[in-house]
């Protein structure tokens, strides 16, 4: 297909955008073979979604427009319309979290976080990431296999953000199970468990409405002090707001760390040669390896938008209230940026500035440095302390969906 840009007469429409006979819940249906192929051919393709279609953009150059706001708008509540929620804890966590939100209401919950959950104070926990990681390194090491997904990359993300919250060592465990319970309210909600979900949420919120009563009564200098501090001054957040965005931290960080944890851990040891390259020296390689990882494997597989506007992308004019989504799936391998996008290389000299895996626009990721910090150390310190680790069960899978999930993974820390 020529990429020329073509001529306003020439424009095709929504209907002349390639179908494909896509079943996402079949793993072997996302391959990225799959992808490969149709983006030579096609920069656009239209996937079931629902009673609907969803269009899925494959070019890493199509990403800014798709997610600028004067073309599209984040998806809001529908998102959980779509499974039949209208009302409820799991809704009212939706409708007030940043990540669901546009214009000024997205733009009054992001400040006082962007303010406050800053790259100065994530890089601060660097220690203790890498202080968590020794710690559990070292009660599995020599010892035989074990469940890596939730005894060690669960483990993390979640003793790291409750540090982050002065949440004292004794409520971890609720804390995990909540996080563990609650983690699909962001993503698809499997409805048979909505009761379940729902009743954690409301214990979490209230756990989270204490800490940050707390720290109105007695500031102490910490992220939470901070940012309540912020709410205050710009006055205009509801109580339900401050709460979500601080259960939608701790939840959008805990499952994607998690997935792209295992699955970097999983390709370095598919490369013999890389992994002794990194364990001879993980300081100077670990922010490549994590990079890679996230490339490689994207956890989060696209950024759906909703269309606000006639817009014209590569040729195809798109109706207003469509469903566009880039797909990281595909362009973090589009070649047109990365050399030899299907090969897993740490040494590449091409990662972009702002790594696609992270999103883009108003809403990339707001806990990237955080998630970063985390797995470098967490790589790093495998690589120092275990450096025979090795993968013992069946070869893990990311399952797909919004946020894709890794099946399981069997390690022995040796
Ligand atoms: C490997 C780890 C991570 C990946 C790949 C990732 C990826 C993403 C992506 C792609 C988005 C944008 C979604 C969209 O535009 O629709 C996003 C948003 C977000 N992420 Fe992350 N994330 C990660 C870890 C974290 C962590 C550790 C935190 C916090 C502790 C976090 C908090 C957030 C928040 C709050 C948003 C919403 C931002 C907004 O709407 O303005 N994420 N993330």
């Amino acid at each position: 297909m020529a990429d020329t840009a073509i001529a306003d007469t020439a424009l095709k429409t929504y209907n002349d955008i390639p179908v494909l006979d896509w079943d996402m819940q079949n793993p072997e249906a996302s391959s990225y073979e799959m992808f490969r192929k149709l983006r030579a051919e096609t920069p656009l393709v239209k996937v079931p979604m629902g009673m609907g279609s969803m269009v899925l953009a494959l070019r890493a150059r199509m990403v800014d427009q798709i997610v600028s706001p004067e073309n599209t708008r984040q998806l809001e509540t529908e998102m959980k319309m779509m499974q039949g929620i209208f009302d409820g804890p799991i809704f009212d966590f939706i409708a007030q979290v940043m990540l669901f939100a546009n214009g000024e209401a997205h733009q009054r919950r992001r400040q006082p976080v962007a303010r406050t959950f800053a790259f100065k104070l994530m890089e601060a926990m660097r220690p203790k990431a890498a202080a968590v990681a020794a710690e559990i390194i070292n009660d599995h090491l020599d010892k035989g296999p074990f469940n890596f997904v939730q005894e060690f990359a669960a483990q993390i993300p979640a003793r790291i953000i409750a540090d982050v919250l002065g949440i004292p060592r004794s409520d971890l465990p609720v804390f995990l199970h909540w996080i563990s319970d609650t983690g699909e309210s962001i993503g698809f909600v499997d409805v048979s468990r909505r009761a379940d979900i729902e009743k954690s949420l409301t214990e979490f919120n209230a756990y989270v409405d204490k800490l940050l009563a707390d720290r109105r009564a007695n500031p102490c200098g910490d992220f939470l002090s901070d940012y309540v501090a912020a709410t205050a001054a710009s006055g205009d957040m509801s109580e339900g707001e401050i709460r979500a965005q601080v259960v939608g931290l701790i939840l959008a960080g805990s499952d994607t760390t998690r997935n792209s944890m295992c699955m970097t851990l999983f390709q370095l040891l598919q490369h013999p040669e890389q992994w002794a390259a990194f364990c001879a020296d993980p300081d100077s390689l670990k922010k490549k390896a994590a990079e890679e990882g996230l490339r490689f494997e994207p956890v989060v597989s696209g950024i759906p938008r909703v269309t606000t506007q006639d817009m014209e992308i590569e040729g195809f004019l798109i109706p207003p209230g469509a469903i566009v989504a880039v797909s990281l799936l595909s362009v973090l391998r589009d070649p047109e940026i990365y050399a030899e996008p299907e090969t897993f290389n740490i040494q590449r000299t091409d990662q972009q500035r702002w790594h696609l895996a992270f999103g883009a626009g108003a809403h990339r990721c707001a806990g990237e440095a955080l998630a970063r910090v985390e797995l470098e150390e967490t790589l790093a310190a495998i690589a120092r302390l275990a450096p025979n680790t090795r993968i013992t069960g069946p070869n893990p899978r990311l399952q797909p969906g919004a946020i894709r999930t890794v099946d399981q993974m069997q390690v022995e820390f040796a």
